[in-house]
């Protein structure tokens, strides 16, 4: 396989490229031919929610996503409303209940609003299947073939931590807005004036909240069954804060454009926001996505005009003499980080810019981060503090601290 081929069929759709990618998502070189569970990269983020027709269009009025399909009563799906939305590299699907035996409608009695399944894109359906099985994992839906005058996708699906699932997509062989079954749909909405084509271009990491003990565990699932690797890694005290702590590893695919944060609760004085979305969301789930983009100051200026909150910095964050010295000279004055709560962290191979919504949903569960690149692999690790501190003054408000 060439380069130019493991561009997934959203990117090329945005008119992505490979350089591009690199600096997004620090996308790598790999060859793939010897990896028993190839992934080209994302397919789709599939969300459980309490009402897909609204939560389809904050996405798009507030995060500037587009709808292109939909799939629901009017199409022959009695189940359930699906909206199919997208920005840059960056496929969301929104699913809501419309019969009262839906289970999307039992899932969300439970959990809330979430993501029910990161989709990934893969060259060869069978050979991960074949390979996962081997390797003991829980396979939910066996490789078939679903068709329609699009063309055919071939399909399976495997079960990854609490209810959330990877389905495995090769859509190689299909042209159609989504999956069969669904129909283009797009939307009278308009962008406010002079907004930009789009707030984010890729999806940079999906982080997944597993239970106390259970970190490791799971990064193994993910080396052993899918053949990721371990990229970096975060213990005790480099995510303490005095009352709040958690452990991260993080686990990535071959050309790193799939990566996975893995955090468990760690023990600290007070409730770990781990702890917290556990309870919340009844189980393990995805905790927050990463929206990668080139210009943040753009991004959370748009989102903060449509309403989107984020978590406040406090100035003692952007004041502090030891903070300027370890960032060093970014892009864009100190200041303007600074009036729009953005955080800066550096390592040996550059630095990133980075900022986390508050929980977007009714239950203190899952939230988003805006990243921006240069250079830098990491995750924010010189961030966690200051970055945990600001999340457990909100857990306070929210009298769950
Ligand atoms: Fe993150």
């Amino acid at each position: 396989m060439t380069l130019a081929d493991t561009l997934t069929n959203q990117e090329k759709l945005a008119g992505l490229g490979l350089a591009e990618l690199e600096q997004l998502v620090g996308l790598v070189a790999y060859d793939d031919t010897s990896d028993p569970f190839p992934v080209t990269g994302w397919d789709a983020v599939v969300w459980a929610v309490g009402n897909a027709t609204q939560t389809a269009h904050f996405f798009q009025s507030a995060f500037g996503m587009e709808l292109v399909a939909y799939s629901g009563p009017e199409t022959g799906n009695r189940d359930h409303h699906s909206y199919v939305l997208r920005s840059g590299g960056v496929r969301f699907v929104i699913k809501g209940g419309v019969a009262p035996d839906s289970e999307i409608i039992a899932h969300h009695a439970r959990h809330g609003d979430g993501v029910v399944d990161i989709a990934l894109e893969v060259p060869d359906v069978d050979r991960c299947i074949k390979h996962a099985r081997a390797q003991g994992a829980t396979v939910l839906e066996e490789p078939h073939d679903v068709s329609d005058e699009h063309g055919t996708v071939r399909i399976a699906a495997i079960a990854t931590y609490g209810k959330t699932r990877h389905t495995l997509v090769d859509r190689s062989g299909y042209e159609g807005p989504y999956l069969p079954g669904y129909v283009t749909r797009t939307s009278t909405l308009k962008k406010p004036e002079g907004a930009p084509k789009r707030l984010f271009q890729a999806l940079d990491h999906v982080v997944g909240n597993v239970e106390l003990g259970k970190m490791d565990e799971w990064v193994d699932f993910y080396g052993r069954v899918m053949g990721f690797t371990n990229m970096a890694e975060f213990i005790g005290d480099d995510i303490a804060t005095d009352y709040s702590a958690l452990m991260s590893k993080v686990v990535a695919n071959g050309n790193h454009r799939v990566k996975f944060p893995l955090n468990e609760p760690a023990i600290a004085k007070k409730k770990s926001q781990i702890d917290e979305y556990l309870e919340f969301y009844q189980g393990p789930g995805a905790q927050h996505l990463a929206l990668a983009t080139g210009d943040i100051l753009t991004t959370v200026d748009a989102l903060r005009d449509a309403g989107i909150e984020f978590l406040n910095t406090p100035d003692s964050y952007y004041e502090d003499p030891e903070l300027r010295a370890r960032i060093g000279e970014v892009r864009v004055p100190i200041e303007e980080l600074q009036k729009r709560g953005i955080l800066v962290d550096r390592d040996e191979d550059g630095y990133l810019l980075q900022i986390f919504t508050k929980p977007i949903g009714d239950r203190p569960t899952v939230f988003f981060e805006l990243i921006e690149r240069h250079g830098s692999l990491g995750f924010g690790k010189g961030n966690f503090k200051a970055l945990f501190e600001a999340i457990e003054r909100e857990q306070e408000l929210r009298g769950n601290f």
